[in-house]
């Protein structure tokens, strides 16, 4: 666990400093590199020369070394290092650590050290009781130090208390500890914004809020620990940086904040918002100081940004985006509706309700809430909240990196597994090779074009038709086709497939000569046929993000969108917008521009809440469907001509009538009234559901 590691060993001068020479072999034994570091009075305990032999270097004492005058660069020694030890560590070298007093080269390496410090204190025990030191100790783990606690025993001094320090098999054992588990952020970028956010009245005054930061550091601090890199936008707070490899950027007004995390989040895999936003900032800022007037007086308001809900906006597929919910009432109803407005993938509640929960205090207690559930925890620390709440963010990253991985770990094109159809028999006479190469031409320029950076494993691929149907051709190469395109995505744990789209284009115009190259450049649409071919692959792809993650399409669904905007010049009908309640860009306009996002939302908790679950718990999975089934009310409501909606009330009858084969009296009522207002043609099969025994 320790092999390759380079590892700093500060030794101080406490009579505990002979163990280091044990320490150093065992280090070494390991297979890890040692630099050991001694302050002067460590040479009064044991020489340089033992610890020099055992590690295999030089010991640095000194800030150079006398002989040769080379210098000992201790922030050379800050970057080498995976990892910094510290022991014994007397109290006077914890005091130097904490306040920063630089005057030996140990206590300086320190100051520079970008990896994590293991603290083993040793001293007598009324020493280490005493106040000084214990809050030594404190400001030190607040630095995000990991102090291993000394033991109690018989002590030098023949008296018998805590103070001994740690053996060193126990230190070792620390450290392994510490690089098996927890480094399970490595490689991912985090943004935690914290504190609150002052809105300036006038020069001396301002609208606040008490927020201290100390949830949101907690946070940054545990990110950090566990190998992320931390981007920490902290708003006014007296707080250190809680980890030293943490980019602090600290703002004072929600507008600085929104813009600093707006610039951060593209280039993160996280966001965490603990900040106390102000949701408004006086309308005007007094240049001086607002002078005091008789009759009382009005600040007039304007609205900030709301820094989650635009983040939520940008979020890309496999970012997670997570927020708090402070709340003084119904917290967890409130928190819920926060989750969704924002677009954030879970929210951690805490309640001014709860006493030693909230704002400026060392303890929170809170409930994260995601949409497949929620977990309540006691009251603690806010370090141990961090921890708990780290590690849901932690999982969740890990689950869609399961769901979309890079596209180095395969293949091009392995997105999609389409089969394409050319259908000439109502053009029967024409040369039909030009059809043959056609259907060729088409199969690989949809399988085996690179839609987007991510792919899926083979059984996750999206399973898909094009089936096109000539109308007509002229030997000039002018088709004139329809098309029918399907897509279906696999449920978990099942051989099942569920529908995810299927649409019919009546006419799609456009040339194609035999051993034509078929190519799409996105904002260059010179060829009709590519251009709907396109459109429809990201329709479909970002259906299918749709129903892993809430909104999760996104990107894909608004290459789409700029497709179906750049082909207005076209002048084919099937682009033109409002000349159909039913064409291209109708269907795309509607789902993305705001009156279907109900229906954006039941894509993924219909497919992912829903069927996904069901083949584990079917009773779980059928209730997330009918509860989500007002979002089709909602959608039809708003847009009752809607393409999308006639997704779930005519392409997938037979699978709902299937869901509801068993379900609650109420269910069955909910669900068949829903359909049979949305689609009473169809009366007889919701009339299925209603006949169902159970
Ligand atoms: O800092 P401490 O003293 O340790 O206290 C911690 C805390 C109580 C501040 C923290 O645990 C907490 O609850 N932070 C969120 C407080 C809050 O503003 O909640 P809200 O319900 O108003 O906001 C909901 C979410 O939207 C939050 O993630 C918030 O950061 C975000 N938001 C709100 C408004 C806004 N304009 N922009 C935002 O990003």
């Amino acid at each position: 666990m320790l092999k390759g590691k380079k590892i700093v060993l500060g030794v101080t001068g406490s009579i505990a400093a002979y163990k280091a020479a044990m320490l150093v072999r065992l280090l070494v034994k390991e297979g890890a590199e040692v630099q050991v570091v001694m302050t002067p009075a460590a040479k009064e305990f044991i020489t340089p020369l033992t610890l020099s032999t055992l590690s295999g270097r030089p010991v640095m004492s000194e800030f150079f070394n006398s002989c040769s005058g080379d210098w000992h660069s201790h922030v050379e020694m800050g970057l080498w290092a995976d990892a910094m030890i510290v022991a014994p560590a007397t109290a006077s070298t914890l005091g130097k650590m904490a306040s920063g007093i630089a005057d030996n080269l140990l206590v300086t390496t320190y100051l520079s050290m970008k990896a994590p410090v293991f603290i083993a204190p040793a001293m007598d025990l009324d020493m280490f009781a005493h106040p000084a030191t214990q809050n030594s100790i404190k400001v030190l783990k607040g630095y995000g130090n990991h102090i291993i606690e000394p033991a109690s025993g018989e002590l030098a001094s023949h008296l018998t208390g805590k103070g001994r320090m740690e053996e060193p098999e126990n230190i070792v054992k620390a450290l392994k500890d510490f690089f098996l588990a927890g480094r399970d952020l490595a490689g991912k970028r985090i943004l935690i914004t914290a504190g609150p956010t002052y809105e300036k009245i006038d020069p001396v005054r301002f609208i606040g809020n008490y927020s201290s930061g100390k949830m949101g550091f907690a946070i940054a601090g545990e990110c950090a620990s566990r190998g992320a890199e931390v981007v920490l936008v902290a708003g006014p707070v007296s707080l250190p940086a809680p980890h030293p490899s943490i980019k602090r950027i600290d703002v004072e007004s929600a507008l600085e904040m929104y813009s600093a995390a707006m610039e951060e989040f593209p280039s993160c895999d996280a966001a965490v918002l603990s900040a106390a936003v102000a949701d408004y900032r006086p309308a005007v800022q007094a240049n001086s100081k607002i002078k005091r007037v008789s009759n009382g007086m009005t600040i007039e308001l304007e609205a900030n940004p709301d820094i989650a809900a635009s983040l939520g906006k940008e979020k890309r597929c496999g970012q997670v985006l997570a927020g708090f919910a402070l709340e003084t009432d119904h917290g967890e109803e409130n928190a819920r509706l926060k989750l969704d407005k924002k677009n954030l993938d879970f929210i951690v509640l805490n309640s001014l309700e709860d006493s030693g929960a909230g704002f400026a205090c060392d303890t929170n207690k809170v409930t994260v809430i995601d949409r497949e559930g929620k977990s309540e925890y006691p009251l603690k620390s806010k370090r141990d909240v961090a921890k708990d709440v780290v590690s849901h963010l932690s999982r969740l990253l890990l689950m869609l990196a399961l769901l979309v991985l890079p596209a180095s770990a395969s293949a091009e094109g392995e997105e999609l597994n389409a089969t394409v159809n050319v259908n000439a028999s109502k053009v029967q006479g024409s040369n039909t090779e030009v059809f043959t190469m056609l259907q060729d031409a088409l199969q690989e320029f949809v399988n085996n074009r690179k839609w987007t950076a991510n792919t899926y494993e083979e059984n996750e691929r999206i399973m898909c038709t094009f089936n096109f149907v000539v109308n007509s051709y002229s030997n000039d190469g002018s088709f004139d086709c329809s098309l029918m395109v399907q897509a279906t995505r696999p449920v978990f744990g099942s051989s099942y497939n569920s529908m995810l789209f299927k649409y019919e284009d009546k006419s799609i115009k456009f040339t194609y000569q035999p051993h034509d190259r078929l190519d799409f450049v996105e904002d260059n649409l010179d060829n009709n046929l590519t251009a709907v071919v396109a459109f429809y692959v990201y329709t479909i792809i970002g259906m299918d993000f749709d129903s892993m993650g809430e909104l999760g399409g996104s990107e894909f669904l608004n290459k789409a969108l700029t497709i179906a905007n750049n082909s207005q010049n076209l002048g084919d009908a099937g682009w033109r917008a409002g000349s159909s309640s039913n064409n291209r860009y109708t269907i795309i306009d509607d789902y993305m521009n705001g009156a279907l996002e109900p229906v954006r939302r039941l894509m993924y908790r219909y497919h992912r809440l829903g069927l996904d679950t069901m083949f584990k718990n079917a009773d779980g999975g059928r209730k997330a469907i009918t509860e989500c089934m007002d979002l089709l009310k909602k959608a039809y409501e708003d847009r009752p001509m809607a393409y999308f909606t006639k997704l779930f009330t005519e392409y997938k009858v037979d699978e709902i009538v299937n869901v509801y084969s068993k379900c609650t009296p109420e269910e069955k009522k909910k669900v068949v009234n829903i359909l049979s207002e949305i689609n009473p043609s169809l009366s007889s099969e919701w009339d299925k559901i209603t006949r169902n025994n159970n």
